[in-house]
């Protein structure tokens, strides 16, 4: 445990959350805010407001062309959806890195974080709409252990690949076993840096187990997202074969095989959309 603490200690290991994203979280969050609060925010970063723009015009948001100021752009996307892009792009510098330890290029984690994203707030849209957006930011973040983890992974990368090498291992399993902790552990005590609500940090701790959540809603949203994104081959190198969907999570969600076929069909169609525009 001395490298968790060591880790946790140092908390240089992961940029802070940026400040436009927290605000905006944190506007989003209360009942009585508006748009008003929330155009505030953005526009006094000039670099998001470009970000937000080039977002906004996207085919994934459908307004391509049309949007020529944050302002304008709120209106046409809407309360909700506005948060949505402020976060997105606020936090694409991040989860955008090359991890060099888990073998991802820059846009791997992107993606797969988007994926996850996506059908998080679809499947929350289904079992508790009123979670729609946290479930999507929970979605956009909850892989970011790896972030956290990717340079202490690549100074073991031998004893990972040896763990590893039969392909009967998942990379959750090896860092477990070689770190002694795995990326949703580490992930969920940062939250509190990123100064993340409970229940979605304590969903991202359980994104792999929701069984163990004690009944959170957004864990399991998030498993079923993840499982999905998964099985759509947008995850992240050998787990994608060996992920398994815990016991029960359909049923928890009230899920049918079709829904998952549906859902599925919307976030690799997404995902596509929102990539092409994003590179
Ligand atoms: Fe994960
Ligand atoms: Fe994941």
């Amino acid at each position: 445990m001395a490298l968790k603490y060591g880790i946790l200690r140092s908390m240089s290991d992961l940029p802070a959350m940026p400040h436009v994203v927290n605000k905006a979280q944190e506007i989003i969050s209360k009942p009585n805010s508006n748009m008003k609060d929330l155009v505030k925010v953005i526009e006094v970063e000039q670099s998001i407001s470009a970000r937000i723009l080039r977002l906004a015009n996207s085919t994934y948001y459908g307004l391509s062309g049309r949007v020529a100021s944050v302002q304008h752009a709120s209106v046409l996307l809407g309360y909700k959806t506005l948060g949505e892009v402020i976060t997105v792009a606020g936090i694409s510098n991040i989860i955008g890195k090359t991890l060099d330890g888990y073998n991802l290029d820059s846009g791997d984690l992107w993606r797969h974080s988007m994926a996850v994203a996506v059908g998080s707030r679809l499947i929350a849209g289904k079992k508790r709409p009123e979670l729609s957006n946290d479930a999507f930011f929970a979605g956009l973040m909850h892989d970011a252990g790896k972030l956290i983890l990717d340079s202490h992974v690549y100074e073991r990368r031998e004893d990972f690949e040896l763990f590893m090498q039969d392909g009967q291992e998942t990379f959750l399993n090896a860092e477990r076993e070689i770190l002694g902790f795995d990326h949703s552990e580490i992930a969920s005590e940062f939250c509190q840096k990123w100064n993340i609500p409970d229940e979605q940090s304590l969903a991202i701790k359980y994104h792999h187990y929701p069984s163990q959540s004690e009944g959170n809603d957004l864990a399991y949203i998030l498993h079923m997202a993840d499982f999905i994104a998964m099985r759509s081959g947008i995850g992240t190198g050998v787990d994608c074969e060996l992920y398994q969907l815990e016991n029960g999570t359909m049923e928890f969600l009230g899920l049918q095989e079709e829904d998952i076929d549906g859902i599925q069909g919307e976030v690799v169609e997404s995902v596509e959309d929102m990539m092409s525009e994003m590179h």
